[in-house]
């Protein structure tokens, strides 16, 4: 029988050392999605060792591209894709899958894949998606848990006003746009840097776009769409990740390889609970709280933040002393790790979108289970911190996320571990 990996700690760690951040997931997988509308040798440089970029990587290969590393470096050529269906097998493995429905539309003009689905974070609607592509032409229906988006005589450049902002929502449309000859314009776009860093890849392809990073994007198009050469920015919230172990437990832990103006709202709340953050370009050294004190933290598009931290800084204010709050208003059930962090003895109660936390003196090692990427990131902070054992398992949801977790703890002196048989993280070299 296959004994399941999980993840072994042994507490009270002291952080001291560096530790330095991957290329970014989620600006990884809208680029990846992107290089399908150039037909065209595209190589990528930074590209995370995650099992979510394996399994993007696998749903490009179906689609007929091929996915070669050379020197480190990841080479898609996308001159040969012939498919433009992915069978559920393949797309629900990622929620990413929903990245394709607007290049493979546009390249085709008939795109059909299987709704991505709820996830342990929420309902997670797609209707922005098909509300942004209706607005360029196509005809999208919904049927039985499949999507189905024709625009038989193409799409068409237009005008798209989403309801609210979406991450990959905003980047379908900048992809479709992008290869439509003409001028379409994206209102109340999300202003997350992953788009800023898609917008760089579609410009470095020839569409001229202004706007990234503000909710107001102009596009325009062109239908001859060139090879593009690219480094993915760093991971944002794995820095912001390695920023809450800092505030933990670092004496101090220095961060490289971030980006400082993607952590400014993150450095002003840690920096307000009582930790001592050095900035020397973008190198980030944290100091621990020593004293530190309850705070209020609410989840906001950027430059709020993220959604994708709350689950570990919920792990740094269960042990400061006091009452402090976490509002998530992005996601509308994203606190199951509140059970696993009250398992370790925190002690958190969940009020709809709120999340109160009295502070304990310590959290206790056991066996926890990871619900989600951002909510296994959390059990390792608090795994790292308790007093005794910790076991995490399901760290499969870890994988998906962070290159390499324990070998990066553990090279800056926690004493952390994998156990049991398993993929080690997940992208195969893929061969020519
Ligand atoms: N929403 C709608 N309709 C839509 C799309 C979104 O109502 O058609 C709502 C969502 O329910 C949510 C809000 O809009 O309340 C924002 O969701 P968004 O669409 O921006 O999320 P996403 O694009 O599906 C990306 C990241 C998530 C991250 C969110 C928020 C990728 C691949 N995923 O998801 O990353 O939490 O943005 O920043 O980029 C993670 O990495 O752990 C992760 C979950």
């Amino acid at each position: 029988m296959t004994k399941r990996p999980v993840l072994q700690m042994s507490g009270n760690n002291i952080l001291k050392g560096t530790i330095r951040v991957s290329g970014s997931k989620n600006a990884s997988l809208p680029i990846l999605a992107a290089t399908l509308l150039n037909r065209c040798e595209n190589t990528l440089e930074n590209v995370p060792n995650l099992l979510d970029i394996t399994e993007m990587c696998s749903i490009m290969q179906h689609l007929g591209a091929k996915v070669y590393h050379l020197n480190d470096r990841l080479h898609v050529q996308t001159s040969d894709i012939t498919v433009n269906e992915i069978p559920a097998s393949l797309a629900r493995t990622i929620r990413g899958s929903i990245l394709f429905l607007g290049p493979l539309l546009a390249r085709f003009g008939y795109v059909k894949l299987p709704f991505p689905g709820g996830c342990a974070i929420g309902t997670r609607p797609i209707d922005q998606h098909l509300k942004g592509l209706r607005a360029l032409g196509a005809d999208v229906s919904l049927d039985g848990g499949v999507i189905e988006a024709k625009a038989l005589t193409g799409l068409r450049p237009g005008e798209v006003r989403f309801d609210v902002p979406t991450v990959t929502g905003t980047a379908n449309i900048l992809m479709a746009a992008a290869s439509l000859e003409g001028t379409t314009f994206i209102f109340n776009a999300a202003r997350e840097p992953e788009i800023v860093d898609l917008v760089t890849v579609l410009i470095k392809m020839g569409a001229l776009v202004k706007g990234a990073g503000t909710s107001s994007i102009k596009v325009c198009g062109t239908s001859s769409l060139k090879p593009a050469s690219h480094r993915i920015m760093a991971d944002r919230i794995e820095c912001g990740t390695y920023m809450v172990a800092g505030a933990l437990a670092g004496q101090p832990l220095t961060i490289v390889g971030g980006i400082v103006t993607h952590q400014t709202i993150l450095q002003k709340k840690l920096e307000e609970l009582g930790a001592t953050i050095f900035v020397d370009g973008n190198t980030i050294m944290v100091y621990r709280a020593t004293n530190p004190r309850a705070i209020t933290i609410e989840t906001a598009s950027f430059p709020g933040i993220p959604t994708d931290m709350q689950a570990q800084l919920m792990t740094l204010l269960a042990t400061v002393p006091g009452i402090s709050t976490i509002t998530e208003n992005i996601f509308e059930n994203r606190f199951e790790h509140v059970l696993e962090l009250n398992r370790m003895g925190a002690q958190i109660r969940v009020h709809g979108r709120k999340a109160v936390i009295i502070g304990v003196p310590t959290l206790i090692g056991t066996t926890v289970r990871a619900s989600d990427l951002r909510a296994g990131a959390a059990l390792v902070l608090a795994g790292l911190c308790a007093n005794g054992y910790t076991m995490i398992e399901d760290i499969s949801l870890i994988d998906r996320g962070y290159e390499s977790i324990e070998d990066k703890f553990a090279d800056v002196g926690a004493s952390i571990w994998r156990e049991g048989l398993g993929s080690k993280a997940g992208l195969p070299r893929f061969q020519e």
